[in-house]
């Protein structure tokens, strides 16, 4: 049997040579648990989960600001980036609210939950938040759309497009 750390080092390979080999979209995701209290990260965990009734699984790292905020939040927005938001994803995946006031370099406006909605994005989506699951090192948000609208921007920034980009906070 091979040792322990050896099987987390085939597994990490394993893992590796299958997720660099997906593409997917981008998201930034927002929340606000008041006014005062907002916070949104880049987020590639999320994804449709159901078709009828409509509803999506946001991930969250449990080290993240957004985590915290999320903990006490009755919704978040998806926005998905336009092809060319690279300032806007590393503004939201490179910088962490515990230090960094995110949204006084955007623009936004509060959406029906709070949660701000940006103005530049190629499309967005409002959801409630309806039951949180532990899934590891990060949370699993099930959320059902209640509001949304396209963008401005064209395209999608995905995972195959995004030049290499150093999470804001560190990954647990
Ligand atoms: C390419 C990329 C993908 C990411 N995907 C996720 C994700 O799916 N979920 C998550 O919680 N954080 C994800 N992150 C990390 C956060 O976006 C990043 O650490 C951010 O700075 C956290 O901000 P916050 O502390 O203000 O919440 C990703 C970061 C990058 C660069």
């Amino acid at each position: 049997m091979k040792p322990a750390s050896a099987e987390r080092a085939a597994i990490d390979r394993a893992m590796a040579a299958f997720t660099d080999r997906v593409e997917y979209s981008f998201f930034v995701v927002t929340t606000a648990s008041s006014p005062r209290d907002i916070s949104g990260c880049l987020a590639g965990f999320v994804t449709q989960c159901s078709i009828r009734p409509p509803r999506f699984l946001i991930c969250i790292s449990k080290v993240n600001h957004t985590y915290f905020v999320a903990e006490r939040a009755e919704g978040v927005v998806l926005h998905i980036l336009g092809r060319d938001q690279t300032e806007l994803a590393s503004l939201f995946g490179g910088h962490t609210g515990d230090n960094f006031a995110k949204f006084q370099h955007c623009h936004w406006s509060p959406g029906t939950t709070g949660a701000p909605v940006l103005s530049d994005c190629a499309a967005w989506i409002e959801c409630l938040i309806l039951e949180r699951f532990d899934v590891g090192d990060h949370q699993a948000l099930l959320a059902r759309p209640v509001a949304g609208d396209g963008g401005q921007c064209q395209g999608v920034l995905t995972s195959h497009t995004l030049p290499p980009l150093e999470p804001g906070h560190p990954v647990a």
